[in-house]
């Protein structure tokens, strides 16, 4: 059966709405072989369709979300659903530090309300094998009016917004770009 489909042209998995780009199963089968992660962190869960694709790819998937909305989880076992505010440093430290401090690596993808801050706060946390990629990305305004915008019709983040104090660009940097997604990883 084939999961992913178009409903009213808007790209789900099964019944849940995905906001992502169609494509991106190859983008997820890169990531998977590119190292073992232990687990995957989605931050933003809205519908969860994107949830459920992920779930098909990585052993552990930990969604959260600022709204306590119940998503549909078809079979999948191994989804955990966290309501919290990942704007927040405390409810970081609380519900999603004890997470990604657990042993193995970490595959993080930011979709939540405002991505640079997400990836911003998260980043101070992340281990030397851990990936953190940002969603609606594109590397500055140029980029997005000359390429972003052919593959995904929202910029929400830039590499200026990111603090490369913490954060710098995986190999797969390019790769991800064609996705809408900026994939970093830990600068210190
Ligand atoms: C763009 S949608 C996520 C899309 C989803 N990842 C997908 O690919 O289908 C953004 C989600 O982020 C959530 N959100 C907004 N602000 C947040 C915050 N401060 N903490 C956690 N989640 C937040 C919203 O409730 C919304 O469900």
């Amino acid at each position: 059966m084939n999961k992913l489909i178009y409903k009213n042209r808007v790209p789900h998995y099964i019944e849940s709405v995905m906001m992502q780009v169609f494509h991106i199963t190859p983008f997820l089968e890169i990531l998977k072989k590119h190292r073992d992660f232990s687990r995957a962190i989605e931050i933003g869960t809205a519908d969860g369709g994107f949830t459920n694709l992920l779930a098909d790819y990585f052993t552990n998937v930990y969604t959260f979300d600022i709204k306590s909305k119940k998503i549909n989880l078809y079979d999948h076992k191994n989804i955990q659903q966290i309501t919290a505010n990942m704007h927040e440093l405390n409810e970081i430290e609380n519900k999603l530090l004890p997470i990604i401090s657990q042993q193995g690596n970490n595959i993080i993808f930011i979709d939540g309300g405002d991505k640079a801050k997400e990836a911003n706060l998260i980043s101070n946390y992340i281990k030397s094998n851990d990936l953190i990629l940002c969603h609606d990305f594109s590397i500055d305004a140029n980029d997005f009016f000359n390429r972003g915008k052919m593959i995904w019709n929202c910029a929400e983040c830039y590499e200026e917004f990111l603090n490369l104090k913490n954060l710098k660009r995986s190999e797969l940097f390019d790769i991800g770009l064609n996705f809408a997604w900026g994939t970093y990883e830990r600068n210190f």
